[in-house]
């Protein structure tokens, strides 16, 4: 007989960022950060979890290649949800006692890995989620969120649809170290993302490495944690209450500059963005400038793709400036070729933008992981 359950979930940008790890074995972390949850009709993992006596042991399977289950990582949350399984099995003894048998994940992203998004946030949700469905697990969300954090820290909060934080906790144990939800999507539905993926030449720094050589070698980084973190936590929970999006850009770039700072003022430096994504700063300030108001924030992770947030209401301004030199580019959707009532951007950074960016991925603000069928 096999057990299964599946589940999708979603990828998360952050606006105010996770960088550096205060216990790298439990993977807490040295500050808190907030993310906008992004619609998995565009990004999305599927994950089923089965398990079955018949299996010969714990596997994994990431977009159809067999990988390595036996990583700290993914025993981690095995461990823990087997835990929680084998604690029901005791009190209900009529359950049936799956709990030790072997696992078997499968996992599907419905977006190109070759696009640099193969987000492990997506990945570690899913599987968490997955695995609690198979063992029909009583957890919260914000329970799971411990767990899915094990596996990588910004999972722990794409167990959330809309605006999710991550709370650093200050506990040892990290019991406290867990994401909530600050506002569903339904709060503030029209904040839309426009994703430039640049062509990158070299692997970048993994950001698990990255933030470990920041935390030991980093001066301004120990000025990002005690001062700049939590006055733009602050400042973003409220921006998002009040659907204040010229507050909730600022600090969304504001962020990523401080961020990317202290990733260059690592010993040695590390940089994650590149030509092209300098240039969609420039494409963005320009933009602003245009409107004579606050309509677009770029942000980067820890390689060159631009994400943009943006209000619906300037879609067309916003789109249709990039849409103009941009539009031999895929994916691009249908309504992009409508809005074309654009500001014309400087040719310089034109030009660098059309060598510099193979796809672009227009998406919105979406919902939390979705219990399916689907296998
Ligand atoms: C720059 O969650 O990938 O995207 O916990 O080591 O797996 P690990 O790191 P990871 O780091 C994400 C860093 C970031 C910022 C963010 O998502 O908050």
């Amino acid at each position: 007989k096999v057990f299964r359950a599946s589940t999708t979930a979603p990828v998360n940008i952050a606006v105010v960022k996770y960088w550096g790890k205060r216990d790298a074995k439990l993977n807490l972390p040295t500050n808190s950060s907030i993310s906008v949850t992004l619609s998995q009709d565009d990004l999305r993992t599927l994950t089923t979890a089965s398990c079955s006596a018949s299996y010969s042991g714990d596997s994994l399977t990431l977009n159809g290649q067999s990988t390595d289950v036996s990583g700290a990582r993914t025993q981690a949350c095995f461990r823990e949800l087997r835990e929680r399984r084998a604690a029901i099995e005791k009190n209900d003894p009529s359950l049936p006692k799956i709990s030790t048998l072997p696992l078997k994940v499968v996992s599907e992203n419905n977006f190109p890995t070759a696009a640099g998004l193969a987000s492990s946030a997506a990945g570690f949700a899913a599987l968490v989620r997955a695995i609690a469905n198979l063992y029909e697990l009583p957890d919260s969300p914000e329970d799971l969120s411990r767990i899915a954090r094990q596996g990588s820290g910004s999972a722990c909060r794409s167990l959330f649809g809309g605006y999710a934080a991550w709370r650093m906790g200050d506990k040892d144990d990290g019991s406290d170290s867990q994401a909530q939800l600050i506002a569903p999507a339904s709060h503030w539905p029209n904040m839309r993302a426009l994703i430039l993926v640049v062509n990158a030449a070299k692997k970048d720094v993994p950001s698990t490495s990255g933030m470990q050589q920041t935390v030991a070698t980093s001066g301004l980084f120990q000025q990002r944690i005690a001062h700049v973190v939590p006055a733009n936590m602050k400042l973003m929970e409220e921006a998002i209450h009040n659907k204040d999006f010229a507050t909730f850009a600022e600090v969304t770039m504001r962020e990523s500059n401080s961020f990317h700072s202290c990733a260059a003022d690592t010993y040695p430096p590390i940089f994650y963005m590149n030509d092209a994504s300098r240039a969609a700063i420039r494409a963005v300030e320009a933009l602003n400038a245009a409107a004579g108001k606050t309509i677009a924030a770029y942000t980067y992770d820890a390689g060159p793709n631009c994400v943009i947030y943006f209000l619906e209401e300037d879609q067309e301004t916003v789109i249709g400036a990039f849409y103009k030199f941009l539009s031999g580019v895929s994916g691009w959707k249908d309504s992009a070729a409508k809005a074309q009532s654009a500001v014309d951007l400087p040719e310089n950074i034109v030009s660098i933008l059309k060598d510099g960016v193979g796809r672009v991925i227009q998406t919105s603000v979406g919902e939390g992981p979705q219990k399916t069928e689907e296998y």
